[in-house]
């Protein structure tokens, strides 16, 4: 593979850039783009067109570097009224998403904190656990990237989170903190709003409930940002519709564990996933569809007969 100029990385930037906000309309997100009053229509810039069912899909012939971020965003910016829920963790190849301390900054690197930023800004809700604004005391915005920040979503079951974390008290999206029914705190933290969601005994909060909540407020594109509690629960209740895991090139050594799920006897019996993968600088990032619609899972051979390319653009899809 040959050196890349400058300018060519500037082409590349400047094609991810028009891509994005194609996509960001495309998704309906688009009226916070650049001060514009007006978005422009995903159409105009050329870079997608409406198929015969009235999706969206890629033109042809678009430069490499939009191409890659059309083809990871596009199934997000469906017009469809049941939305979605993604997770995502950033993970160690030894699979911890931070230290046993919990030390989280950063796992993966800079493209895939970009990817985070991208995906607040296409989805209504983004959800975290009580953990993750502990040990991070995250803002949950989209800073880095055009895009309006979406509501954000935490759950607190005891209500034993300090009013003081930013998010309580930045003003810079709704939030709304989600306890226990009979957990519910007599004030609001901050300028948080307050979701009462019932429990159950194994699971904690009711999963499902959330979401159909979440819904009859308009939010129905959801993404569980963490921690792995979080993501681990969202897959065990059947609720997710796609799955990502970045992987880093990190040794952690007895870290917080990314997914924790219920012990499998027989490896036949495993979940097997069929995914894409891109690359994101030095990480990879696996993306697993779970819908039942699509088949989400594929056997050992299926799997086997995916190579893996050489990767030569900032972020590809592989499979
Ligand atoms: N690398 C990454 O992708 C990433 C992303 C986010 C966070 N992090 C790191 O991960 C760590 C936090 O992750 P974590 O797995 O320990 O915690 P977490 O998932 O952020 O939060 C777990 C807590 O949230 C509450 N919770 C979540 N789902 C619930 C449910 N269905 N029912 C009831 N309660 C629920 C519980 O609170 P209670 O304990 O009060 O019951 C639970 O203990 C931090 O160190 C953070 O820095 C890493």
């Amino acid at each position: 593979m040959g050196v890349v100029t400058q300018a060519e990385q500037d082409a590349a930037a400047e094609s991810a850039a028009a891509a994005w906000l194609a996509l960001l309309a495309a998704a309906g997100r688009g009226t916070a783009v650049a001060g514009t009053a007006e978005p422009a229509p995903p159409e105009a810039a050329g870079w997608l067109c409406r198929d015969a069912d009235g999706g969206w899909q890629m033109r042809p012939s678009l430069p490499q570097a939009a191409r890659d971020l059309v083809s990871l965003y596009l199934p997000l910016c469906t017009d469809d009224a049941d939305g979605w829920v993604v997770g995502h963790l950033g993970q160690s190849l030894d699979g911890c998403i931070a230290t046993h301390g919990g030390d989280s900054c950063f796992v993966t690197g800079p493209d895939n904190i970009l990817h985070l930023h991208r995906m607040r800004a296409l989805c209504h809700a983004v959800i975290v656990g009580a953990g993750t604004v502990v040990n991070d005391d995250p803002r949950l915005t989209t800073r880095l990237v055009p895009g309006p920040s979406p509501v954000r979503v935490v759950l607190d079951p005891r209500g034993r989170l300090a009013t003081e974390h930013r998010l309580f008290q930045d003003e810079a999206a709704p939030t709304l903190l989600c306890t226990a029914e009979h957990a519910q705190p007599t004030t609001p933290p901050g300028a948080a709003g307050l979701l009462a969601l019932p429990t159950d005994d194994d699971t904690g909060l009711r999963l499902d409930a959330l979401v159909t909540a979440l819904a009859a407020r308009g939010l129905t594109r959801l993404f569980v940002e963490g921690g792995g509690v979080t993501v681990s629960r969202f897959l065990a209740a059947g609720l997710l519709s796609r799955l990502q895991i970045a992987v880093a090139p990190l040794l952690i050594g007895q870290g917080r564990p990314g997914l924790s799920l219920p012990r499998t006897e027989r490896l036949a019996d495993a979940l097997r996933l069929a995914p894409r993968i891109f690359r994101m600088g030095a990480d990879m990032l696996y993306d697993l569809d779970l819908s039942p619609a699509d088949g989400g899972c594929t056997d050992g051979a299926e799997m086997a007969a995916g190579a893996l390319a050489d990767a030569g653009g900032v972020l590809m899809r592989v499979l």
